[in-house]
């Protein structure tokens, strides 16, 4: 092996199984498979998906980092690029891309975050009294995606009684065939659907401003800020990253909880802010949400002796990244004491960090401590992986719970 280079015949020819980020994403071997590209691949071409991939740490730092050489405008999702239209800065670049996040932007600092944090308790309190009734539960459908539903739409500025329309439209945004590279009609029903959603939310609040979101955008069309046909991209994208992110985060941890024993007891042992805002990072590192996202190459570049051509589709593995040896001692173990301070990649990196991110974290650090508070055991018996192509997370986490009398 020459610096990493794929030259390890004895994996490429037997153990490896060729990477497809449209099957891989929601497999259970998907950590085996980016380890074998990090160690032997690191400049992997998929051929099923016309695609170059990066899984290292430094490659997919370097790379985001290198906005000369990649480009976000073609797209970030490889299966529905530019899906949402103009105004999605996530598939925008400089300068036109710092504009539209400059907008948005104050609404999504810390210090204007925090001041959500009543308003968010108030609501996992209700959903969690909704569940202390049954016993049994649908951790994915009657926990993990209502909150973050709930968040986004306040803050975008929708009515409540449209929840049940806006949670059904992203979850059917997302419905994928594994393997498949063809968007379900279900899916591209569903984006039509919350793209008039949107535009009438434009139109209203046109008609009647109020301190949220989607009225801050349009006031910012009015002034010429943006085009008139971006506010319905723009608000397409944080609905969609708002919540299907979220959700899979949710999930993911009380799934990693449930399957780490020692973990749960240790958290439920020491439930500070710091323990358990350590879980939640580490939940995050273990199992990023969104497992990559593409770029295209602007300019040829090259990586450990392999070229990256201009034109090249280019995937920054941020899960695999998450994952890398070099960087993590133990990187296959979920371990919630871990004191690394090393980054992990599950917010991106470079100009499009997540802009939710402060959001996302506050959601987590609220939710999970007050459902351990309201369930003093709880038991994963069945479990469906979304097929999607891109978020890993989970459609249906059946569980028994266990009502802590004390709650
Ligand atoms: C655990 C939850 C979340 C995860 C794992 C996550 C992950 C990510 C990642 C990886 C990126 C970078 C994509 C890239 O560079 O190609 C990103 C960008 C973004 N996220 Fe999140 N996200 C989460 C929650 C949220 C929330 C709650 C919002 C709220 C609106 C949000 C809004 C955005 C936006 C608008 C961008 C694009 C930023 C830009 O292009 O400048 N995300 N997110």
């Amino acid at each position: 092996v020459s610096d990493g280079v794929a030259t390890d015949d004895r994996l490429t020819a037997a153990a490896f199984e060729p990477y497809d980020p449209f099957i891989h994403t929601s497999a259970s071997n998907v950590y085996e498979i980016y380890a074998a590209l990090r160690e032997h691949h690191p400049v992997y071409y998929s051929e099923a998906r016309n695609c170059w991939c990066l899984t290292r740490h430094a490659d997919v730092q370097a790379a985001s980092r290198n906005l000369k050489a990649f480009s976000n405008r073609p797209g970030v999702a490889l299966d529905a690029p530019n899906a949402y239209g103009r105004g999605d800065f996530l598939d925008d670049d400089p300068p036109h891309h710092d504009v539209l996040r400059n907008i948005v932007r104050p609404f999504f600092t810390p210090k204007v975050i925090t001041m959500l944090a009543s308003e968010i308790r108030n609501r996992t309190m209700e959903i969690l009294a909704e569940l202390r009734e049954c016993g049994s539960a649908d951790l994915a459908a009657d926990f993990a995606i209502k909150l973050p539903i709930w968040v986004i739409s306040r803050l975008l500025g929708t009515p409540e009684a449209d929840d049940a329309d806006i949670q059904r439209m992203v979850l059917a945004l997302e419905v994928r065939t594994v393997g498949d590279p063809d968007v379900p009609p279900i899916a591209t029903a569903a984006l039509k659907e919350l793209h008039e959603y949107l535009a009438d939310l434009a139109k209203e609040k046109r008609r009647r401003p109020d301190d949220r979101v989607m009225s801050g955008v349009v006031a910012a069309a009015a002034a010429g800020e943006l085009e008139a046909d971006e506010v319905v991209g723009m608000a397409s994208i944080l609905f969609s990253a708002g919540a299907e992110t979220t959700y899979a985060l949710l999930g993911n941890v009380l799934a990693h909880l449930a399957d780490t024993p020692e973990a749960l007891h240790s958290l439920r042992a020491d439930m500070s802010p710091a323990s358990v805002e350590a879980t939640i990072e580490e939940s995050l590192r273990f199992e990023n949400p969104v497992q990559y996202s593409a770029r295209t190459a602007t300019e040829a570049t090259e990586w450990h002796g392999v070229e990256i051509p201009s034109g090249a589709r280019t995937l920054l593995v941020w899960a695999a990244g998450s994952r890398d040896p070099s960087r993590w001692e133990r990187p296959d173990e979920f371990d919630i004491h871990r004191t690394s301070q090393l980054r992990h990649m599950a917010f991106g990196e470079g100009i499009h960090f997540c802009l939710g991110g402060p959001l996302a974290r506050l959601e987590a650090r609220i939710a999970l401590p007050l459902f351990l508070e309201t369930f003093s055991d709880y038991d994963i018996r069945t479990r469906k992986r979304r097929p999607n192509h891109m978020v890993r997370g989970w459609d249906e986490l059946g569980a028994s719970l266990v009502v802590n009398p004390a709650s």
